[in-house]
């Protein structure tokens, strides 16, 4: 597989672009516990963002996405005048939001701001109500009536779920509502990041995936294919990407691949999920955005996953999977360490796992999914 040239595939930048949010969710990654408040004049000002980010992006991926997140996107003065720049760029914008100022003259706004090049994510953990709200500061009735709103004004939009102890049990009611309705989801895997480091309870386990996690999410094709494990065959994944022209680069951990994460101040992760640590990328202030994607040692060396460690490094799902390198760092303190959530046990790289026809015929679902439809089509 050729990992030589990742600006020909899809790309998506995940900026959290402020750290002021209007709610206080229990284990909110983007937060220092109190006693470590932050200075939110250190964020990253608009001309900043404009030029460090969207234009960098621009020139890495010209066909790529931002993923507005935070804290709360929306609450910054420039919000627009940001995703209108980005329109303007020719980038598409998610917008990682909690949905509590969504209004339907927002939305307006939001559709002329970037063309109608905008995708909603909406933080939905739990489709019980209890279950929500115990992690979120919120009530499930708010991203709801978001994603309403979003139906009423023909605004793409899909559901983020972040799986830990805490919603274990109503997971597979979750993902079976979205399936029946069709809507397309996330997962992102809970992590020990800013307050999650509180809340080391709440990591997931190798028995949590195999038993609950992973079930669910293999079988639903519209789950976004970007979880660990993950088993589609190597050869298969080789001969589809030819087959049917998808710039997508690989599937399973995206870190350093399909995505980068930059924190409001501009430092660069592999991943959202590896932010405010001592990882050293480097800040989009000091070194060009591109220049970090090119030549960073520790975004190479997740990129290629060639000194993956334990059993990621002997896996045959190397490339198709590769294991979250953010769940390694926080288990290990090493981001090429094996994924400590994974069931799988490989001896070497003719090891198969039994999931892997299954997988496989889900993957072509998925391909199938986001070839012909909108707005999928456009950005894959
Ligand atoms: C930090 S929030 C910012 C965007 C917006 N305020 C929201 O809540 O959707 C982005 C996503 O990160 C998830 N998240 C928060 N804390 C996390 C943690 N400790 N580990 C993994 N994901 C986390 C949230 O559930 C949310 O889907
Ligand atoms: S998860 Fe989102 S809504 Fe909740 S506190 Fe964090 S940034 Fe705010
Ligand atoms: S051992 Fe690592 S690469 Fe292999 S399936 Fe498990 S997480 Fe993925």
């Amino acid at each position: 597989m050729n990992h030589k040239d990742p600006r020909k595939k899809f790309f998506l930048c995940y900026f959290e672009s402020t750290r002021k949010c209007n709610l206080n969710c229990r284990y909110c990654m983007a937060k220092e516990p109190r006693s470590k408040p932050k200075d939110h004049t250190t964020e990253l000002s608009t001309e900043e963002i404009k030029r460090l980010v969207v234009d960098e992006i621009r020139k890495y991926c010209s066909h790529g996405a931002i993923a507005f997140s935070g804290g709360e996107h929306l609450l910054r003065p420039d919000a627009l005048e940001i995703l209108e720049y980005t329109a303007k760029a020719g980038l598409w914008s998610f917008i990682n939001t909690n949905g509590t100022l969504l209004t339907s003259d927002l939305l307006k706004r939001v559709k002329t701001a970037t063309g109608g090049k905008v995708i909603f994510v909406f933080s939905l953990n739990s489709i019980l109500p209890t279950i929500q709200k115990w992690s979120r500061d919120d009530s499930l009735w708010t991203v709801i009536k978001a994603a309403r709103l979003c139906l009423k004004a023909g605004v793409n939009f899909f559901f983020i779920t972040t799986i830990s102890k805490s919603n274990l049990k109503s997971f597979s009611t979750t993902v079976n509502f979205l399936k029946l309705k069709k809507i397309p989801m996330l997962r992102s895997p809970f992590v020990t990041r800013g307050m999650g480091n509180c809340h080391q309870e709440l990591a997931l386990t190798p028995e949590d995936m195999k038993n609950i996690i992973h079930p669910v999410l293999r079988n639903y094709a519209l789950s976004y294919v970007s979880y660990t494990p993950f088993f589609a065959g190597p050869e298969f994944l080789e001969d589809k990407w030819k087959e049917m022209n998808v710039e997508i680069d690989q599937l399973g951990c995206q870190a350093a691949r399909g995505f980068v994460g930059i924190s409001a101040e501009g430092h660069v992760a592999p991943c959202v999920h590896l932010l405010d640590n001592n990882l050293k990328c480097g800040n989009v202030r000091d070194i060009a955005l591109t220049a970090i994607l090119r030549d960073n040692e520790i975004i190479k060396a997740v990129r290629s996953r060639e000194t993956l460690k334990g059993k990621c490094g002997r896996c045959r799902y190397k490339q198709t999977c590769g294991g979250c390198r953010a769940l390694a760092y926080y288990k290990t303190g090493d981001y090429m360490a094996e994924d400590p959530t994974c069931f799988f046990e490989p001896v070497d790289e003719t090891t198969r796992s039994e999931h892997e026809e299954l997988q496989n015929k889900n993957t072509t679902r998925f391909l199938e999914f986001i070839k012909t439809r909108e707005p999928w089509k456009s950005l894959f």
